[in-house]
């Protein structure tokens, strides 16, 4: 039986290495993002993919996508909810519409789409990944709504794993500096700070997520914040 995941924000980055990955593996895809983010052309080769094009914030997506995933596939295994924005002001010009746009496309929209995938996630006793962030433990100025809303899915994600216990598995990743762009333009300091010894790439992030959504490899694994940073977290910086 084919397995079948959804991945948010799946056009670029780390949401588009995961549902690449997640495809190699053998799942089944249905993968969403913005209409004008190039969606179709970047699964063009994986013929029965599902495309979603639509905004994660707005009410109709996720009953939109889990609908239509359920017509065409009949199951729903994977939510990997990894669609995500930051805002970088400081607080004096953040605007409360600012404030809350972040917070509805990174954290009220996750909470949505569980709620909305819930059933047919029980029925596969499947599985759910959150994409936080390593910003939800630890700040740079000017960060307040991304913070906010990434500690948020810290939270959300160990209270989902408790209340869809035991059919679904809920965890989450927290990457750290994970480039997404041309990874040979990063000097090398960007990657000696690390205690890893590089920056992170959008792989690094999908293979956590392929052994989270597999409950072969990972069913005693449920509540975490599993955090994918070369060690940055760990690592005390005072200035000399
Ligand atoms: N790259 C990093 O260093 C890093 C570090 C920590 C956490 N993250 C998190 O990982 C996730 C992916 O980040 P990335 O670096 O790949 O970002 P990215 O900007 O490369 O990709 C994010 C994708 O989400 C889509 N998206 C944004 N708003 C959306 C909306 N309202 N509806 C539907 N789709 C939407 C974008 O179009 C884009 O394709 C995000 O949640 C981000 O906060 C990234």
């Amino acid at each position: 039986m084919d397995r079948v995941a959804l991945v948010t924000g799946a056009a670029n980055g780390i949401g588009l290495e995961t549902a690449k990955r997640l495809a190699r593996d053998g799942w089944k895809l249905a993968v969403l993002d913005l209409p004008d983010a190039g969606l179709p052309d970047k699964f063009k080769d994986l013929g029965d993919t599902i495309c979603i094009t639509d905004d994660v914030a707005e009410d109709r997506t996720a009953p939109r996508a889990v609908a239509t995933i359920m017509a065409r596939f009949g199951r729903l295994d994977a939510v990997v909810s990894n669609a995500g924005i930051m805002v970088r002001k400081p607080i004096a010009q953040l605007t409360l519409a600012e404030w809350r746009r972040v917070l509805d496309v990174n954290l009220t929209a996750t909470y949505f789409l569980a709620r909305t995938a819930e059933q047919a996630l029980r029925a596969a006793k499947g599985a759910m990944v959150t994409i936080a962030s390593t910003r939800a433990l630890m700040s740079e100025a000017d960060t307040e709504s991304y913070s906010a809303s990434k500690g948020g899915l810290v939270a959300l994600t160990h209270a989902l794993a408790v209340s869809l216990a035991p059919d679904v598995r809920v965890n989450c990743v927290s990457p750290g500096w994970i480039a997404t762009g041309d990874y040979a333009a990063l000097r090398p300091a960007d990657h000696a700070q690390h205690p890893a010894g590089r920056v992170g790439k959008p792989e690094d992030v999908a293979e956590i997520v392929s052994w989270l959504v597999d409950g072969n490899r990972s069913g005693f694994v449920t509540g975490a914040n599993i955090v994918v940073d070369g060690g940055m977290t760990r690592k005390m910086i005072y200035a000399e």
